[in-house]
């Protein structure tokens, strides 16, 4: 549990009786590999531009080198949702939003000693917002995303676009960009947070504003559908509005995909033949250049068609998925993760996968998201396929 307890998260603020039922119900769910949240990211991270007003740390005492040490290797895991679900209703009982930043788990891949990520560069959570919920805007240098678990319910306000959320949405929330989560509706809204965290953390970059409100910023009601309005007609983009809508760069200002589209977009592929590796899949990208949502993460949809084989596929990035419909199993080099609607499972860089369908008669829908921009930005992308479990093949472009 010590390692969990990183550099990053703030001495906790939970009242004592409500810490200590958090701490008991974290024993329980260890064996998941999940970690509920009982303490609030450091509140008082600098932005980057006043780092020089914090104190540099002592260094660390002579001895303390320890020569190479075997490497943690992030392993294939999958999350259960029928395991991990009950835990969310139970800590939204428990740990009030105000003092935790937010009401979630976060997952922990068991190859890497219980450290907040389930990749070296991807930060799962898993989020609740009660009705009557909401967490204050902030702004940080991680790229985040939210894929909507629950039907409907909630919301995630961004640089002044209201985005409702429904189920199969994908929210950004771009490096840099102002936003705050929410819900007015009367159901509890459930999503999965994505965040580069561990990479950036990594690179000494992670910092967070919380001065939102001294800004004055919210003069204008938040206007809804912008996304759509503006980045929705495909191929067809705004020339009247800067490129991005963020102070970090390189984030799409298309800020909400919504799960219908996704659907009917897979939809109408169906009858395509392709591709060995993923069967009908699309990516996700900027509408004004065609590039990732994010530098570091892309992020993809696919349809397998009933009884749907694919070939095996290694790369080297690391992909996590989640499941929105049917049932099947991918297998990871060898081991079999079998999954169902809403499991959550990664793939780590290297190992070969193959995914099939186990329902004869209905479609299973996979969302998924990768390092596969950043293996690209620094020239170590490659990928290989087998097909019909033949020779190897190298796959370009
Ligand atoms: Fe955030």
């Amino acid at each position: 549990m010590a390692r969990l307890l990183a550099d990053s998260l703030a001495e906790t603020a939970l009242p004592a009786d409500a810490l200590a039922e958090m701490e008991a119900l974290n024993d329980e769910a260890a064996p998941l590999h999940i970690w509920l949240r009982t303490r609030a990211n450091l509140p008082l991270q600098p932005a980057w531009h006043e780092a020089a007003q914090t104190p540099i740390p002592d260094p660390q005492p002579p001895g303390s080198v320890t020569g190479p040490a075997a490497p943690l290797r992030v392993l294939p895991h999958i999350w259960k949702w029928r395991d991990i679900e009950p835990y969310l209703h139970r800590i939204a009982e428990i740990a009030p939003l105000e003092f935790t930043d937010r009401q979630q788990f976060l997952l922990t891949n068991p190859g890497l000693g219980g450290a907040l990520k389930v990749t070296n560069t991807i930060r799962i959570a898993v989020s609740i917002y009660k009705s009557g919920d909401f967490a204050p805007q902030h702004l940080h240098s991680p790229n985040a995303s939210r894929t909507i678990l629950s039907d409907a319910g909630g919301y995630t306000l961004i640089e002044g676009e209201k985005c409702i959320a429904g189920r199969g949405d994908l929210i950004l929330t771009p490096a840099g960009t102002w936003h705050g989560h929410g819900n007015d509706g009367a159901e509890p809204v459930i999503w999965m947070d994505v965040l580069d965290w561990p990479l950036l953390e990594h690179l000494d970059v992670i910092w967070i504003r919380h001065d939102h409100a001294e800004r004055g910023d919210n003069a204008e009601p938040p206007v809804e559908d912008y996304s759509q309005k503006l980045y929705g007609a495909g191929g067809m983009v705004p020339r009247f509005v800067p490129e991005s809508r963020a102070s970090g760069q390189g984030g799409t200002p298309m800020f909400h995909f919504k799960g219908g589209n996704v659907g009917e977009t897979l939809s109408g592929l169906r009858d395509q033949q392709g591709s060995p590796w993923d069967g009908i899949i699309i990516e996700f990208v900027n509408p004004m250049n065609g590039a990732s949502l994010f530098p570091v993460l892309t992020y993809k949809a696919q349809l397998l068609r009933p009884a749907e084989e694919t070939q095996p596929f290694r790369h080297t990035a690391s992909t996590v998925y989640t499941v929105l419909e049917g049932r099947g199993v991918t297998e990871v080099n060898g081991r079999r993760l079998e999954w169902e609607k809403n499991d959550i499972f990664v793939v780590p860089a290297n190992m070969w996968r193959r995914h099939v369908n186990l329902a004869g008669d209905a479609d299973a829908v996979l969302y998924s998201l990768s390092d596969e921009p950043l293996l690209k930005a620094i020239g170590q992308y490659r990928a290989q396929g087998r097909p019909d479990d033949s020779d190897v093949i190298e796959i370009t472009g």
